[in-house]
């Protein structure tokens, strides 16, 4: 099996956070995202990925080079963006599959538990029945922000409604993974193209699209909530009911710990801080005495004053907090940025990279 993976998105609705790293580096229970999938793609056997790049596509060379868990790895480069489907046509020619042999293509800001090799050999069931394509298919209860399929029996997909407006009965939608033949790229233009837009549907009226039901965990963290809420799923299944300490972690029996809680090596707490519930600290953070952290993510090497309070919100790499600063419901501070003794960030105040922040910003706001 071989795969694609489309990692050229700009990630807008992750600034500030995307205007430092792509969205596939963000780190999820600090790790980033795409060593996630490539560890998962490595246990189904899967030998060469293409990475189909475009905006910081030099942040993914440096970070993977030419191998990860023992799959290759080349890189696709675009010089515009494409859309879903261009980019899958001009890796085409990167691609050599041996007869039969699998193609997936995904979407990279996934973090899901899914099996592929399962994924793979319903595929192959499929293949002999005409299929073209299979894609994974996940449960949610609001459709409206996905492609609907609607789902026969026997695995065949009958429609396929990306972004419905109306009413559809359908809970099922497009998961983002995709397994296929190499005959997926004569249904594709060499132009920007939507997949879900002009392949799904045309594939789905001639019978030749097929659908696998993943049950598992799956989340997009293509917006902040999602973000959050991934990293609180992953860090419940890899620390349950105990802190997951990563290396070397300083505190005394002050500090309370309640779960999910995971500290990265070289974590230093000061007397008196409550971390938890829902708390990832990445490497290198150290924080004052008296601090409360919980819902949230912080990047490595963040450091804060005492007294500081962080509710739901992102704290990105290096950031320095000043004593007794607040920063609460869905804020997010930009790498390297500087917040100083008691600024109060309270309501999805979203700060740049590297700004110095000494005001007080109680309500949505860009601060640039
Ligand atoms: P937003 O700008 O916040 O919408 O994020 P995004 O740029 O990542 O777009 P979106 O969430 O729709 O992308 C879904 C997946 O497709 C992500 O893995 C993106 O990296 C990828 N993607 C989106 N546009 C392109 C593109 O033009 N080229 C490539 N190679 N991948 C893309």
């Amino acid at each position: 099996m071989k795969a694609i993976i489309l990692a050229g998105g700009p990630g807008t609705r992750l600034r500030p956070l995307t205007c430092t790293r792509p969205k596939l580096l963000m780190p999820i229970a600090n790790r980033p995202l795409l060593d996630w999938t490539f560890e998962r793609l490595s246990w189904a056997g899967v030998s060469e990925a293409i990475l189909a790049v475009n905006y910081m596509a030099e942040a993914f060379e440096k970070h993977f080079g030419g191998e990860r868990y023992g799959i290759r790895i080349t890189y696709s480069r675009e010089e515009k963006a494409m859309g879903t489907g261009g980019p899958v046509k001009l890796c085409e020619r990167l691609l050599k599959l041996e007869e039969e042999e699998t193609l997936l293509i995904m979407n990279g800001d996934i973090w899901c538990d899914l099996d592929f090799s399962a994924l793979e050999a319903s595929h192959k069931r499929n293949v002999s029945r005409g299929a073209v394509a299979t894609i994974t298919l996940y449960e949610v209860e609001d459709v409206s922000r996905f492609g609907v399929v609607e789902l026969q029996p026997d695995g065949r997909i009958t429609a396929f409604h990306e972004k419905p407006s109306g009413r559809v009965e359908s809970k099922l939608i497009n998961a983002g993974i995709y397994a296929s033949t190499s005959q997926i790229f004569s249904y594709i233009e060499p132009r920007k193209t939507s997949i879900e837009r002009e392949v799904f549907p045309r594939l789905a009226g001639e019978n030749r699209l097929y659908g696998f039901q993943h049950r598992g965990e799956w989340g997009d963290v293509g917006k902040f909530e999602d973000y959050l809420k991934v990293n609180f799923r992953v860090a419940k299944s890899l620390a349950g009911e105990k802190p997951r300490i990563e290396g070397s972690v300083e505190y005394d029996s002050t500090v309370k710990l309640n779960p999910p809680v995971i500290l990265g090596d070289g974590v230093k707490l000061s007397p008196g801080s409550k971390i938890g519930p829902n708390a990832i600290l990445g490497r290198n953070v150290t924080v004052g005495r008296e601090c409360q952290i919980s819902n949230s993510v912080v990047f490595d090497g963040v450091e804060f004053g005492d007294g500081c309070l962080v509710k739901g919100s992102i704290i990105g790499e290096g950031v320095l907090l000043g004593g007794n600063v607040r920063i609460t419901g869905g804020s997010v501070v930009g790498d390297l940025a500087i917040i100083s003794p008691g600024v109060k960030l309270l309501r999805k105040v979203y700060v740049c990279p590297r700004k110095e922040v000494e005001k007080s910003a109680l309500g949505p706001k860009r601060i640039v």
